[in-house]
């Protein structure tokens, strides 16, 4: 099965952006640290980020056909985006969620995400190390369910 993992804006900053609230990890540590995972999972691992909303929902689209599920940081955009949580939706493909900080432990505007309305799970605030649990978690749910 391949999963793909997509993550939204300003994600691509991680390592250099706000540390104190993300940490030291860079993007590319944690598409590692996720090949590793996937490799061990017997996955495959399509990784990807964009800053742009809609090239976000062309992936989500296209995964429908590539993919046979979907974990997601959509940063900002899970705040926002109707349009995304609405290709997530017809997508018809299980969605974990994740976020590496604890958004209900923030600002008022983080705690609402709508990808949480289509997502399966949830996972936030343990950082890069959600991403993995996330791949274990999809890993048992495609085995499950197919
Ligand atoms: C984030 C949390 C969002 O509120 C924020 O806009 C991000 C990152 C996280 O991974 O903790 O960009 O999704």
């Amino acid at each position: 099965p391949t999963v793909l993992v997509l993550n939204g804006p300003n994600l691509n900053l991680l390592g250099v952006r706000e540390p104190t609230i993300y940490g030291r990890e860079t993007l590319a540590d944690i598409e590692e640290a996720c090949l590793e995972r996937a490799d061990t999972l017997e996955l495959d691992l399509d990784f990807r980020q964009s800053n742009n909303e809609g090239q976000l929902i062309d992936w989500v689209q296209e995964a429908r056909d590539s993919a046979d599920g979907i974990i997601i940081n959509a940063a900002g955009y899970s705040h926002t985006s109707v349009a995304l949580m609405d290709a997530l939706a017809a997508s018809d493909l299980p969605v974990i969620e994740v976020h590496l900080s604890n958004i209900h432990r923030r600002e008022e505007f983080r705690h609402h995400s709508y990808v949480s309305r289509v997502a399966r799970g949830v996972i936030v605030g343990l950082g890069g190390h959600g991403y993995e649990l996330a791949l274990d978690a999809m890993a048992r749910l495609l085995a499950t369910e197919s």
